[in-house]
């Protein structure tokens, strides 16, 4: 059985952290959307690693990095470099596909450049040339990683490219060809055998099409991109849908449960929810109900599970979005007014107060939480009885 991994809010629900989990029971851990925006947090025992490009599976797992990836190759090789201190055969072990889409310097400055054009409408975008490179692959003057095996037609591609900034081409592709010969030897598409862990970024309310746009990221976020991302065939697969027991969101745009004050750092500070890219403060708030239903709903999610319910223990009270005072689409959450239930909070997760909390989420959303984990690390994650 093959496994999708997506984030059922705004990101960093806890993705890596459930894709190393599971990665233990699949042969393959395969990227298909997004670039080095991503950053997700996994625990190679003591050591911490942000994975931004590289799947997050282990000593055992077979890497595909998908074409619906966008690279940049520095970041992919220093994330390289890094892991390569845990697993040193990581490399022999990793394929990149030729037709992923590179970020080059050009693009990583439009999406500066765009953003301050936007002045007071930015989304605060993660500064990674996302939006560009893939709106310059559209205009079909992108570079794709099959363009460096052929000097010449690289510098070609990259003085176009060059046109849009006040960028000198030659450097641009010197600079990218010279990274280009570390990874070279493992671009390659896979023929897969065994079963295949789709590895989602971002959340469903940031993809392009069925998220809150514009303030949204570039690539999609929903399963079935796993296919089309990927360039692979699944038969038999089941989606994880993963959601923090309360909400956060990097960036700008609608987030109708966000709690602000005291109250809001009160809960960034218990999460540590502090952008795993970028650094940023995470916006935080209670769990939304309504936008789960929407997002559990639109990824069609065969499980579910909750992340950092841990840090909520302890509180005296804990905030859930039932409803909102209008039908909605994603388009116009900005305006809607949701009606926030406080239920009794809890000491721990095996107090009554918990159970009750899982069992409301279940209700609303016609799905059961199957597992729910309580920490950073792989193993502190329970299956929920019956
Ligand atoms: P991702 O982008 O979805 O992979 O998530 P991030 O790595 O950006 O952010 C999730 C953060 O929460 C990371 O720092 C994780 O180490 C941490 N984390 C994941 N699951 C849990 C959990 O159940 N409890 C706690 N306390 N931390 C968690
Ligand atoms: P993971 O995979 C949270 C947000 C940015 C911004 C918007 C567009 O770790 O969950 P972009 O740079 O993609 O053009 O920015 O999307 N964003 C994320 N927020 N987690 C992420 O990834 C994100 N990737 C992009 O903050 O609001
Ligand atoms: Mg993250």
């Amino acid at each position: 059985m093959n496994s999708i991994v997506i984030g059922l809010q705004w990101g960093d629900e806890g993705k890596g952290k459930i894709v190393q989990k599971l990665s233990r029971s699949h042969d393959w851990i395969v990227r298909f959307s997004s670039g080095p925006n991503a950053g997700h947090t996994v625990y190679h025992g003591d050591t911490k690693m942000v994975h931004h490009l590289l799947p997050s599976g282990t000593e055992k797992n077979f890497l595909f990095i998908g074409r619906g990836t966008l690279v940049d190759l520095e970041t992919l090789n220093s994330e390289i470099n890094e892991i390569s201190k845990i697993y040193p055969d990581i490399k022999e072990r990793l394929f990149i596909s030729p037709y992923c889409r590179v970020i080059t310097p050009i693009e990583k400055w439009q999406d500066g450049a765009i953003e301050r054009m936007k002045g007071k409408k930015s989304v605060g975008t993660t500064g990674r040339g996302i939006g560009p490179t893939v709106s310059n692959d559209a205009n079909r003057i992108g570079i794709r990683l099959f363009d460096l095996f052929d000097e010449e037609h690289l510098k070609e591609k990259v003085a176009l490219l060059a046109k849009m900034s006040d960028f000198d081409g030659k450097s641009v592709s010197d600079a990218l060809l010279e990274q280009f010969k570390k990874i070279k030897d493992r671009i390659s598409e896979v023929n897969v055998k065994g079963s295949v862990l789709f590895e989602g970024t971002q959340g469903i309310m940031l993809d392009p099409m069925y998220g809150t746009y514009p303030y949204v990221t570039s690539t999609p976020t929903i399963p079935s991109f796993a296919f089309y991302g990927s360039g692979l065939k699944s038969e038999n697969h089941e989606v994880w849908g993963v959601f923090k027991a309360y909400a956060t969101r990097v960036g700008a745009g609608p987030f109708p449960t966000e709690v602000f004050g005291e109250a809001g750092d009160a809960l960034r500070k218990r999460g540590s929810e502090f952008g795993a890219t970028t650094g940023r403060p995470r916006r935080c708030g209670w769990i939304d109900l309504p936008q789960l239903e929407y997002a559990s709903d639109v990824s069609d999610v065969d499980h579910l599970v909750m992340t950092k319910a841990d840090v909520l223990n302890g509180l005296e009270k804990v905030g859930v979005c039932t409803a909102y005072d209008k039908e909605i689409t994603p388009y116009d959450l900005e305006n809607v007014k949701p009606t926030i239930e406080y239920v009794k909070g809890w000491k721990d997760l095996e107090s009554s107060e918990f159970s009750d909390f899982v069992s409301i989420v279940e209700r609303h959303l016609g799905r059961r939480v199957d597992y729910i984990s309580y920490g950073p690390s792989e193993g502190e994650i329970f299956q929920r009885k019956g």
